[in-house]
């Protein structure tokens, strides 16, 4: 068995259930179309009541939004359109007396172009900040310094008229890139995360951790060729040179070290998004002294097939060092939610997914909208507010799908804001899922959510067992974990049988709400899986 008693002492996140909260769609408090903290604290019972550990908040900063938060203007404030640090206080708070932390989202790869450091950067190159960013004369043919590309499209340099400099934007021109470098760099994000742990933080998720240092001589990327992944052909050259440098595990292994000062310790949640889960492995550096988590992007990625799953699965145990610990995900603001991506609409595939993600050895993580199974919203091109949307329109619609409102309830805008408001982003028809709706069903997917986080918080097997798969007919995942707990599920549109490895199991939750309760004895060692159905067993 993979993992077994890996983890010497477990911390309250190796069980946890996290919850993505993209803030400025889950509640609109005061009525301006825009989510809010006071609004997100209206729903902290709903949460509660869900059984998740901690929220993860996407960036709550000032920023002028030419990214939606993810161009911070300020690293230790609240964005007026969400309140104030004291709402985030409160927010803190009132989470902790339900049980639940609250983690930040921390961008450090680049500021926005409005950030009073860059602002200082570009006014003259012997300014105080000039070096926090990544400043360069133009190549020898008077262009750009090298061939780099920015992740959203077109040169990942902006000429600044001013010093005939250029500056480096992986992402949009308003996103200057940090240059870590720079020690007044790393010592003003220790600050920043003392900052923020000093009030009760129980962690960060970090954007692009994988991206923050660049290559001190800004070497050219070499051209992609045709056996790379698509996106690499797509950007025309592999990320060499601007991506996933070996010193970004320096600046992860002195994050880790401050992390540790804290009681509990800090959790550090990477956005590690790379191809290869080699080189994902690599950001726990030794297993306990770089990222506690690294979102595995290869497995949001592939299809819900018990064959890629499952594969992907395997080789991240089987490549993590000692002392790490796995995380899944299926959804996030910046990739098609699940019950799109992996189940297009059928509930009885985003059962299954949930369950699969709320089973598997490692940390859970949902994003807001997946415990009801919401699916993308549509966007029509005069909705876009995207800026990746925006651009690549009508070829990629860009990320506002799976950002629009969470829908609260059958009312206008599905509660999300008031009648009157008008929402941000449209709010998907909320009679096809919402949360007051499915609450009063039995049998929901909302009410199976709570039943498998229930379930999970009741069982030593699910929360910190290892991971061994059994042998199971093509399309099926079963998977022991611990002493006694199994999980069948059926990835595939035909009903299945399923040989359990003993007799005698009982049922402890499942998708299909018409199978006997939970405590239901499996009769013999086989168990007949509908089309899409999954099943915990235990004592077996
Ligand atoms: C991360 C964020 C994404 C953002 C990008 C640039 O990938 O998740 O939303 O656009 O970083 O900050």
């Amino acid at each position: 068995m993979t993992g077994a008693g890996r983890v010497a002492s477990p911390e309250w996140w190796h069980s946890a259930v996290l919850y993505q909260v993209y803030i400025r769609s889950f509640a609109d408090a005061d009525g301006d179309g825009h989510g809010d903290l006071p609004g997100l604290r209206r729903h902290l019972d709903h949460l509660a009541w869900l059984g998740v550990d901690a929220l993860w908040l996407s960036p709550v900063g000032p920023s002028p939004n030419a990214d939606w938060g993810y161009d911070v203007a300020d690293y230790c404030a609240v964005h007026p359109d969400y309140g104030t640090l004291d709402d985030l206080e409160a927010l803190i708070a009132e989470a902790g007396q339900l049980g639940i932390r609250i983690l930040l989202d921390l961008v450090p790869n680049h500021t926005s172009d409005k950030h009073p450091w860059f602002e200082d950067s570009r006014s003259s190159t012997l300014a105080a900040h000039r070096d926090f960013y990544v400043w360069a004369d133009p190549g020898a043919d008077g262009g750009p310094p090298n061939n780099w590309v920015s992740t959203f499209g077109g040169p990942g340099w902006t000429l600044d008229d001013a010093s005939g400099q250029y500056y480096l934007h992986n992402f949009l021109p308003e996103q200057p890139d940090l240059n870590w470098w720079s020690q007044g760099v790393r010592d003003a994000f220790d600050e920043i995360l003392r900052f923020w742990w000093d009030r009760g933080v129980a962690g960060f998720r970090i954007d692009v951790c994988h991206m923050i240092v660049k290559d001190a001589q800004l070497r050219d990327n070499p051209p992609a060729t045709e056996d790379d992944p698509f996106v690499m052909q797509m950007f025309g050259q592999r990320p060499v040179y601007n991506s996933n440098q070996p010193e970004v595990h320096d600046v992860l292994r002195r994050w880790r070290t401050i992390s540790s000062g804290y009681d509990p310790p800090r959790v550090l949640l990477g956005e590690t998004m790379v191809e290869s889960l080699d080189t994902l492995v690599s950001y726990y550096g030794s297993g306990t002294d770089e990222l506690h988590l690294a979102f595995n992007f290869p497995f949001v990625e592939a299809p819900l097939d018990a064959q890629a799953l499952s594969n992907v699965v395997a080789r991240t145990e089987a490549l993590l060092p000692e002392g790490a610990w796995p995380v899944w995900t299926g959804s996030n603001h910046d990739v098609s939610r699940l019950a799109t991506r992996w189940a297009e609409g059928d509930p009885a595939r985003v059962r299954v997914a949930l369950l699969m993600l709320l089973t598997l050895r490692g940390t859970a993580v949902l994003y807001q909208g997946d415990e009801i199974g919401l699916v993308d919203g549509d966007i029509t091109e005069d909705e876009l507010l995207d800026p990746v949307g925006k651009r690549f329109w009508p070829y990629y619609v860009g990320r506002d799908p799976e950002r629009t409102p969470m829908p609260w309830d059958r009312s206008p805008h599905g509660g999300f804001t008031d009648a009157a408001a008008t929402p941000w982003l449209p709010v998907t028809d909320p009679r096809v899922a919402n949360v007051a709706d499915q609450r009063a069903e039995s049998g929901s997917v909302l009410n199976m959510t709570h039943e498998v986080i229930a379930a999970r918080r009741r069982s030593p097997d699910l929360q910190l067992g290892g991971y061994e798969r059994l042998a199971a007919p093509d399309g099926v995942w079963l998977f022991r974990r611990g002493e006694a707990t199994v999980v069948a599920l059926n990835l595939s549109g035909t009903a299945q049988d399923v040989a359990l490895p003993g007799a005698g199991g009982t049922v402890v939750v499942g998708t299909d709400p018409a199978r006997a309760a939970p405590g239901a004895p499996v009769p013999g060692d086989t168990l007949g899986l509908g089309a899409w159905e999954g099943v915990v067993v235990a004592g077996v």
